[in-house]
């Protein structure tokens, strides 16, 4: 399918009212490189390639053609001890996570109701209620854009970190990824060392019942995108050391936090937001939340403008209070493709 001069409105989760000057759905490998993108970077027009847009914020219109992936395909092979998943880039992520738990297959279900496709997955390394992509992920495949060639990266050479991978660093226009291998352990252990999991009794626990808390917890504090236009957190958490930390918790002892696996201390940008008051601040059609600070929406006629505006403003006021200076989790895309979304906000 393609079309001329094209609102990206329904294609960006925070309902930036912008236009590419096309966008095409592509549904296979070979129509992504041959007829999208290579023909995009021969003529060199920018191209963009999307999964659900629920993680960038469009600053101007995109001047060039916007590459819609929804290359699907799941196949499941098994060892003794694991499944073994095989899923095409642009099956949506949340749908994968509920047909592996109705197929008996465990292991996704702290990772449900992240929007975007599975193909985006690895790109920041998803995460939430205490399981990471990496902790499941077994390779990721792409596709070399100059030249055709595929690739497979296995988990260890994806470097992937808190919210960061080596797809975050890699130049765009000469990749895309186009499946992601998934190994799940046949003995299931489930992970509940976060918030409303907690109350959950480990020695019955099913699958499902951890699926269901963890579905309910995120419904009732971040705002569904088909209603409210958002990107889920915009800023990440702040990796700060012990030291420094620690000073300034016994100033602010109301700031959540906790230690990673080094010892430095992840402070919760929300708390540091929310300890400025900023909660339902507004600019324009942009506010912070008012039950996640951290979540900034349109609520209904934001420009991209307004949100950058906010951003800005949040920043400022988190640093000078707090002399810590939060980096946004979104990718900023310009007229031409995607831009450090720190310089932005500085
Ligand atoms: P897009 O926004 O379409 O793309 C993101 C970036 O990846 C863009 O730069 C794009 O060009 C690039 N890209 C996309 N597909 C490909 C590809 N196949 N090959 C190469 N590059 C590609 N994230 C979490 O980690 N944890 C959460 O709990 C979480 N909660 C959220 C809640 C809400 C309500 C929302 C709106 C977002 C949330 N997010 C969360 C962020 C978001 O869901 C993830 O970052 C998701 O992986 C983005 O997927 P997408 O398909 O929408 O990516
Ligand atoms: N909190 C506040 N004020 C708020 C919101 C939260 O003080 O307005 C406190 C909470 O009480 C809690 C702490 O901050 O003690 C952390 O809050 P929450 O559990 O909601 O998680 P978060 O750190 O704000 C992160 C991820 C989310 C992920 C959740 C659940 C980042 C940047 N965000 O949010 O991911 O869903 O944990 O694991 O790491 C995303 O990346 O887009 C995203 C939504």
């Amino acid at each position: 399918m393609s079309s001329q001069r094209v609102s990206l409105k329904p294609w960006n989760t925070f309902g930036i009212d912008v236009y590419a000057n096309n966008v095409i759905i592509v549904h296979s490998v070979e129509s992504l490189f041959c007829n999208s993108w290579t023909n995009g970077v021969r003529q060199s027009e920018p191209v963009l390639l999307l999964g659900e847009g629920s993680n960038v914020l469009f600053l101007q219109d995109f001047r060039g053609k916007v590459l819609i992936n929804r290359i699907k395909g799941i196949s499941v092979t098994e060892t003794t001890h694991t499944w073994l998943l095989h899923v095409g880039a642009g099956e949506n992520w949340h749908q994968l996570v509920e047909t592996t738990l109705c197929k008996g297959l465990a292991g996704l279900e702290n990772l449900a109701l992240i929007p975007g496709c599975v193909g985006s997955a690895p790109i920041q390394n998803i995460g939430a209620y205490g399981v990471e992509l990496r902790q499941v992920c077994e390779y990721v495949d792409i596709i070399l854009l100059n030249d055709g060639s595929h690739q497979r990266l296995k988990a260890t050479e994806c470097c992937f970190g808190y919210r960061d991978s080596v797809f975050k660093h890699r130049d765009k226009n000469h990749y895309a990824i186009i499946a992601v291998g998934l190994r799940l352990i046949k003995q299931w252990r489930p992970v509940l060392s976060h918030g409303a999991l907690k109350m959950l009794n480990p020695k019955t626990v099913t699958p499902i019942q951890v699926f269901h808390t963890v579905c309910e917890t995120r419904r009732s504090k971040i705002p569904n995108p088909k209603y409210i236009g958002n990107a889920g957190s915009f800023f990440k958490n702040p990796l700060v050391r012990a030291s420094i930390a620690f000073n300034l918790l016994a100033l602010h002892p109301k700031i959540p936090y906790h230690l990673n696996n080094n010892g430095d201390v992840v402070l919760s940008a929300a708390g540091l937001i929310d300890q400025c008051k900023l909660k339902g601040y507004r600019i324009g059609g942009a506010a912070v939340h008012d039950q996640q600070a951290l979540v900034f929406i349109n609520t209904g006629t934001a420009s991209s403008e307004d949100i950058v505006n906010l951003a800005r403003i949040v920043r400022r006021r988190v640093g000078e209070k707090f002399n810590i200076w939060l980096e946004p989790e979104v990718c900023f895309i310009s007229s031409q493709g995607k831009i450090d979304a720190l310089e932005v906000v500085r």
